[in-house]
């Protein structure tokens, strides 16, 4: 066995995966890298008949990474847009012709001077031309009736809206401050990136697809995966209070369709996902009695009281802000809804399985959450039988600043056996 409690401190990151073949189709600052999952498998020994699950799939970092050896992998996303993102990414068939020929119809068909009903964010991050182009592109991906041909120039065109915006848009918000350069029209950028993923899998030696992904809440039992079905788990949950998944994924879902409005990227993202972020629930809706009559606190009440205390400190520090937030209710949803993942997770991790999670702590208010312990201690109630934490690396200097506080957060790797 490998040495696996030594780990390069950008491991928790998604840095390497940017330029590395199939990764680097989707560019995703929530992932980790593909090392850790290579990693993994080398130092757990995984073999053809061992299977890894994957609850928060994201960008498919582990699923390909597992492909990539020929390792079975299982798991689920949330969104949609990633849950295509992902499929596009495992299909490594693909009919290289049939792409060229789609690409070419593309080309002849592209309307360049035709209105279409932009949406108005859309207005605002892209030229008229590239934005006639964009839409041009979009209706006739979405007229190709085989669904990996579909998926695969969706996912090209996904890119393409993020490398042919005038503003960044995936760091992780739109940067309205910073205006990019570019030479080459949509179309022109959607052209590259196909004939760069087309040249990615011309490389790939196993071709064989030995990953899933279905799009499912992992709060929820999923009936396609069976019990004690899956020798590892490997993922990274959202972390407390850093990313709005929706937020973050709006230009793209708006222009696909899945979302129009803030509301809806409530109703129909955020709703779907462990509760991160405050924009997640409705302040008043939050009911401390319910809370406890849940099976969560009536498993973890002895970690659920100490954290009272914390939350009702957040909670009054809260009212001096100008924001307001009710970080403390975030904490409170936030691991009722882990206690949801990891009791799934338990069900399909074999007996002497393992889970490797990706964490970061966090401090609301400068009120510091030891996320990863807190989630160690709940893995315990849902019959994990012990755990070990190893810290990756500081992070988030960014949330120093904003909540003032000089406390010092990590990124770490929760190991439950
Ligand atoms: C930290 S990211 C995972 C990144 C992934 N490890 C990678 O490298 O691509 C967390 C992901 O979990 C997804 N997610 C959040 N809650 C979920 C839920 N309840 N069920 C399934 N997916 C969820 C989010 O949409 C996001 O893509």
């Amino acid at each position: 066995m490998t040495d696996l409690l030594n780990f390069d401190n950008s491991i928790g990151t998604a840095r390497d995966n940017r330029s590395k073949p199939v990764h680097d189709w989707y560019r995703f600052t929530a992932g980790f890298s593909y090392k850790l999952v290579d990693k993994i498998i080398k130092g757990e020994e995984l073999a053809k008949g061992d299977t890894i699950y994957e609850c928060f799939a994201g960008c498919g970092t582990t699923l390909v990474s597992a492909q990539n050896q020929g390792i079975k992998a299982i798991g689920n996303e949330g969104q949609e847009l990633l849950f295509d993102v992902i499929r596009a990414k495992l299909n490594w068939n693909v009919d290289k012709n049939k792409i060229l020929n789609e690409l070419e119809n593309i080309k002849t068909n592209l309307r360049t001077n035709q209105k279409y009903d932009y949406h108005k964010l859309m207005i605002s991050l892209y030229s008229e031309k590239d934005l006639s182009q964009l839409y041009s592109i979009k209706e006739q991906v979405f007229s190709i009736s085989e669904l990996d041909i579909m998926l695969f120039l969706k996912l090209a065109l996904t890119q393409t809206l993020h490398k042919s915006s005038i503003h960044p848009i995936s760091v992780p918000y739109i940067s309205r401050n910073k205006t990019i350069r570019k030479d080459l029209s949509a179309f022109e950028i959607f052209e590259k990136i196909v004939f760069k993923m087309l040249d990615d899998i011309d490389k790939i030696k196993i071709v064989k697809q030995s990953s899933k992904i279905y799009l499912h809440d992992s709060r929820t039992k999923n009936e396609n995966i069976f019990d004690n079905s899956c020798t590892i788990s490997i993922t990274s949950p959202p972390y407390l209070n850093n990313l709005d998944y929706g937020e973050v994924s709006k230009v793209c879902s708006h222009f696909f369709g899945l979302t129009n409005s803030w509301n809806d990227i409530t109703e129909k993202v955020r709703k779907k996902l462990v509760t991160g972020a405050t924009t997640h629930f409705k302040n008043k809706e939050f009911n401390i009695d319910n809370y406890k009559n849940t099976e969560f606190y009536y498993l973890n009440s002895s970690i659920v009281e100490p954290l009272f205390s914390l939350t009702e400190k957040i909670r009054l520090e809260s009212y001096k802000r100008v924001g307001k937030k009710r970080f403390d209710i975030l904490v409170l949803y936030y691991f009722e809804d882990m206690f949801k993942v990891l009791k799934e997770m338990r069900r399909i991790i074999s007996a002497n399985g393992k889970a490797y999670l990706v964490l970061g702590d966090s401090a609301p208010y400068g009120i510091f959450i030891d996320t990863t312990k807190v989630l160690g201690e709940i893995a315990l109630s849902v019959g994990f039988k012990k755990y070990k934490i190893i810290k990756l690396r500081e992070r988030g200097t960014k949330w120093k600043l904003r909540f003032r506080h000089n406390l010092k957060l990590s990124e770490n790797l929760l190991i439950l056996e």
